[in-house]
C-alpha cells in the first residue's frame, strides 16, 4: 500500500485528507498513519497538517522499491520489483531469481553494485548513489537465436525512457551502447540459459550514468552522464519506469513476429553510424565498410567497397566508427 500512497500523494501534488486515503484504499486511519510514518523513515517528506492531510513535499532522491512500484506505468514489465542496496550484480542477481521460479517482467534494482559485469568479462564501475543499474527477466517463448534482438529492444527503450525523462536525444551504438555527444551514456548486457534449442530464461541489464560523477581514468575520455548533458536533477525511479513503459511497448512489438520488422525505423533513426564509415573487429581480421543500418534480425549491415552488403552478428564482432569512440 505504501507505493500506492505515494503515487496518490504525488499525483494530487496538494494535500490529502485521511479520510480520503483511508476511503481510497479501504483500510482504517491508523494504517494509513503507520504507512505515512514508515515512508518517512524511508526518506519521503511528508508534511502533515491538521484538517487538511497529508503532502509529499519536495523531490527528494529516495531510491527504492516504494519509489520504483509508485512510479510504474506498466502491465508486467517492471512487476515485481526487487531493489538492493548493494548486490554483487543485477544480472547475477536476476539469474538466481529466475531459477528461483521468479516470472517475466520480475525487475532488479541496485544502488550499487559490488561485482557489476560488462561485456566481454569486464568490470562495469557501479558506485553507489549514481547510476541506474536494473535487470529485467524475461521467459521468452521464441528460439535462442532471437535472443540478441532483445538487446536492440531495450537498447530502443533505454533512448526513449531516457528522452521521456529528461529531454535528452541519446543515440544507440549498435548493438549495446546508448551515446549522446560522442560518448557513452549507457551499457547492456544480455544473458540468457538454455537447453538445447529451449531458452530457460534472459536477463537484459543496463547501466545507465546518471549523477555527474568523476569516471575512472579508463573511461574517462568516454563516459558522459545525463545530469552532465541536462544540467538538472534526474530521479533515478523515473527514468527506470520511463525504461520499462518503453521497452514493453517495443517487446510487444517485438513478440508478435519474433523480428525487429516494427521497429526498424525507430531503431535505424537512432542509429549513430548510420551512412558513416566503422571499422569491423571480426576475430577472424578486421575490415572497414560504411554502416547502413540494421535489418530485421537486429544485424548491422555494412556496405563494403565493392558495393558486397555483409550482415554482422552482434554476437561475434564490435564495431568501432573510425574516429573515436563512436
Ligand atoms: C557494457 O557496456 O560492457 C555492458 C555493461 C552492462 C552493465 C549493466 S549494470 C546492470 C547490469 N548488471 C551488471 O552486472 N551488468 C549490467
Amino acid at each position: 500500500m505504501k507505493s500506492e500512497i505515494l503515487s496518490f500523494l504525488r499525483e494530487r501534488g496538494d494535500y490529502v485528507s485521511g479520510q480520503e486515503l483511508c476511503e481510497h484504499f479501504g483500510v482504517s486511519r491508523t494504517a494509513v498513519w503507520k504507512a505515512i510514518g514508515q515512508l518517512k523513515k524511508e526518506g519521503y517528506e511528508i508534511e502533515a497538517v491538521q484538517n487538511r492531510g497529508y503532502q509529499l513535499k519536495g523531490d527528494g532522491d529516495v531510491f527504492g522499491r516504494h519509489e520504483l512500484e509508485s512510479r510504474m506505468e506498466t502491465r508486467w514489465a517492471g512487476h515485481p520489483v526487487f531493489y538492493y542496496e548493494s548486490v554483487d550484480s543485477t544480472n547475477q542477481q536476476a539469474k538466481r531469481s529466475a531459477e528461483a521460479g521468479c516470472g517475466q517482467g520480475t525487475l532488479i534494482v541496485a544502488d550499487m553494485q559490488t561485482a557489476g559485469r560488462g561485456r566481454r568479462g569486464k568490470a562495469w564501475s557501479s558506485p553507489p548513489g549514481t547510476n541506474a543499474y536494473f535487470t529485467l527477466i524475461l521467459k521468452p517463448e521464441y528460439d535462442p537465436d532471437c535472443v540478441s534482438m532483445v538487446t536492440l529492444v531495450m537498447a530502443l527503450a533505454v533512448a526513449e525512457g531516457i528522452r521521456a525523462a529528461c529531454g535528452v536525444r541519446a543515440g544507440i551504438k549498435w548493438p549495446n551502447d546508448i551515446v549522446a555527444e560522442g560518448k557513452k551514456l549507457c551499457g547492456m548486457l544480455t544473458e540468457m540459459s538454455m537447453e538445447r534449442d529451449y531458452v530457460h530464461h534472459v536477463v537484459v541489464g543496463a547501466g545507465i550514468n546518471v549523477r555527474r560523477q568523476e569516471f575512472a581514468p579508463e573511461i574517462a575520455r568516454t563516459a558522459v552522464s545525463l545530469e552532465q548533458l541536462c544540467g538538472k536533477k534526474i530521479s533515478r525511479a523515473q527514468l527506470i519506469a520511463h525504461v520499462m513503459k518503453a521497452f514493453e511497448e517495443y517487446y510487444g512489438r517485438f513478440e508478435q513476429e519474433h523480428s525487429l520488422a516494427g521497429l526498424l525505423e525507430q531503431y535505424n533513426a537512432l542509429l549513430v553510424s548510420r551512412d558513416k564509415e566503422v571499422c569491423v573487429l571480426d576475430p577472424k581480421g578486421e575490415y572497414r565498410g560504411i554502416s547502413r543500418g540494421v535489418n530485421a534480425h537486429g544485424e548491422l549491415l555494412v556496405e563494403l567497397a565493392d558495393g558486397s552488403v555483409t550482415e554482422v552478428y552482434a554476437g561475434e564482432v564490435s564495431v568501432r566508427g573510425i574516429y573515436g569512440y563512436v
